[in-house]
């Protein structure tokens, strides 16, 4: 079959490898319909995730059909259209049983990184039960691609850590699809105002189509007197942190209101400042996780509803063998103005 390899920082290619196998009893094997490309795969490629060797398949989302099935899987089988979570869980350990799937001691963010991923004509699931999901009948199978990474990621990581409330404010640093993500699920709350920042005018023009009430293009360094002033001097109840850099996460740390909270969904690679001397006597909280996707069930029957259209977070399609012009075009999303590009296998 055909993959997508990393072959270390800044080396990738299109390989010829073998079908994957059932090597333990809970796993299934997966033939790819849909699958799409992260920024975290970007992040991987930069060699900012060591745990990811050269030698990978690349993916952590898609959609499939299941091929084969281990000898204890009951939940699937051959046939069954799925939803394939870039989070695989036991069910069963310590932090499974406390719904951290993504510190499960056998599973957590493996796919694509630990172990082969989706950017493949065929995929080996671990834990297939309870880390596959059943389509629901007549869904959108691209738009269910957003739900196995980046609609988890900016409601669990964003809104449900960052306590959006009816009519609290709220803003969001970064317009890529994690922040646009945060954008649409934190509507479900019905907020007063989502402020959404970001360097890139093409995104802030997306943002304000998916919901935000204003935005900020922060390049002129005003940002943070612009949101201060758009909130009467109070700040925001919910600061969320979609990039990753220091720059950013200082800034949330300026905007956050009293009583407020900081939720940092950026993987960040370098350290950054912790301003207590401004804020020790705030009564601010704030959050950090890596998604664990248990509310994907949920946004399985949003999306059954049309609650929410996260097709609209999708830009471009390719066929799965032009995947290196994929990488190309999301990796220059400021000029080509990607967001999500589907890859059709
Ligand atoms: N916590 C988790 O479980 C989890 C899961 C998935 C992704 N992530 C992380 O979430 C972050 C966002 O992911 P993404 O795919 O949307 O990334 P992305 O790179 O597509 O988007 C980042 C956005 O930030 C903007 N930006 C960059 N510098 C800025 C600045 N100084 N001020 C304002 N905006 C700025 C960019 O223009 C871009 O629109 C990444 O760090 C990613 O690795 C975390
Ligand atoms: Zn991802
Ligand atoms: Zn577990």
């Amino acid at each position: 079959m055909k993959a997508l390899v990393y072959l270390g920082p800044a080396k990738k290619a299109v390989e010829e490898r073998p079908k994957p196998e059932i090597t333990a009893p809970t796993d299934a094997i997966v033939k790819i319909t849909n699958t799409t490309i992260c920024g975290t795969d970007l992040h991987i490629l930069k060699g900012d995730v060591p745990s990811c060797q050269p030698g990978r398949i690349l993916g952590h989302e898609g959609v499939g059909i299941i091929e084969k099935t281990g000898s204890t899987v009951t939940a699937f089988k051959p046939g069954d259209r799925v939803l394939i979570s870039c989070i695989s869980a036991c069910g069963k350990c310590a932090y499974c049983r406390k719904l951290m799937y993504s510190h499960c001691t056998t599973g957590g963010w493996i796919l694509g990184n630990r172990v082969d991923g989706t950017q493949a004509e065929f995929v080996r699931i671990p834990h297939a039960d309870t880390s596959l999901y059943r389509l629901p009948e007549g869904a959108d199978e691209e738009a269910l691609v957003m739900l196995s990474d980046i609609l988890p990621t900016g409601f669990e990581c964003g809104v449900l850590n960052g306590k959006v409330q009816p009519g609290s404010t709220v803003a969001i640093v970064g317009a890529g699809p994690i922040g646009l993500a945060a954008l649409l699920t934190a509507q479900f709350y019905s907020p007063a105002e989502i402020i959404m920042i970001d360097l890139d005018d093409n995104r802030l023009e997306v943002a304000k189509r998916f919901g935000a009430t204003s935005t900020v293009n922060s390049a002129d360094g005003k940002a943070v007197e612009t949101v201060m002033k758009m909130t009467g001097e109070r700040g925001v109840d919910t600061a969320i942190e979609a990039v990753g850099i220091p720059a950013t996460f200082e800034m949330c740390e300026e905007i956050v209101a009293a009583g407020g909270t900081i939720a940092n969904i950026g993987v960040h690679g370098t350290k950054v400042a912790l301003h207590l001397e401004s804020l020790w006597d705030r009564n601010i909280t704030i959050t950090t996780r890596l998604v664990d996707t248990v509310s994907t069930p949920m946004l399985l029957n949003t999306l059954r509803s049309h609650k929410i259209d996260p097709e609209r977070l999708i830009t471009h399609h390719f066929k799965l063998d032009r995947i290196l012009d994929a990488y190309e075009t999301f990796g220059h999303a400021a000029d080509t103005g990607a967001l999500k590009a589907i890859l059709q296998a």
